[in-house]
């Protein structure tokens, strides 16, 4: 029997990737939006407890199972911004060049050893909505802040992250290589794991 998880995202593009990892695990994913659910209010003051909220509203919602992932950009010379704001860090409308522009402008003239920076990823998988046992999973990716954007790949703060073990940008990267490295394949990989060892 196949088991349904509602993935607590209107990115289909994460849809796709959860799809394609659970291939022939007996679980389908399926998009939120498949349920109108509404989004829910991130008002947690870490990736994970926001990651948890929107697991518990998609599966409050759909009454299945749910996934939620929230990620961001922590950034040592800014004490870790922007964090958990990193989708806004220049304003509620902003744009990826208005992030990226803004922490370019926030690093101005710090030289190279002072640039580290890391992505991280939060998944969360919830039983039900009342779940008291979530399974989490983080990863994690090392690198530095560049002094100009470089590369067309990706989205986000691609263009600015360095990843020392390439000698590139993240946007330099073709798709299946970042997802090789990225703290988002490396999350995702460890759900994956323990989600087929699960039993409904
Ligand atoms: P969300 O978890 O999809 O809401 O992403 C939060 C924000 O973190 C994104 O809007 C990006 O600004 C940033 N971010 C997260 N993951 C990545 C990545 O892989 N590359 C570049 N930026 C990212």
């Amino acid at each position: 029997m196949t088991q349904r998880i509602v993935l607590a995202s209107n990115n289909p593009n994460k849809a796709r990737e959860f799809g394609q990892l659970l291939k022939g695990s007996g679980i389908e994913i399926v998009p939120q939006s498949h349920f109108q659910v509404p989004e829910a209010d991130e008002t947690g003051l870490t990736f994970v407890e926001n990651a948890i909220l929107k697991a518990r509203n998609a599966s409050a919602y759909s009454e299945l199972p749910a996934i939620a992932d929230d990620s961001g950009l922590e950034v040592d010379a800014l004490g870790g911004e922007p964090g958990i704001h990193s989708a806004r860090f220049a304003g509620d409308e902003a744009s990826d060049a208005d992030n990226n522009a803004l922490l370019l402008e926030r690093l101005r003239d710090l030289p190279d050893e002072k640039r580290t920076a890391r992505f991280q990823c939060l998944l969360v998988f919830l039983r039900h909505e009342k779940d008291p046992t979530p399974i989490i999973c983080q990863g994690t990716w090392e690198g530095r802040i560049l002094y100009n954007p470089q590369g067309e790949n990706g989205f986000g703060y691609d263009p600015l992250f360095f990843v020392p073990e390439k000698g590139c940008s993240a946007a330099e990267l073709p798709a299946e290589v970042k997802n090789a490295l990225s703290h988002r394949g490396k999350a995702l990989r460890c759900l994956v794991e323990r989600l087929t060892s699960w039993q409904p």
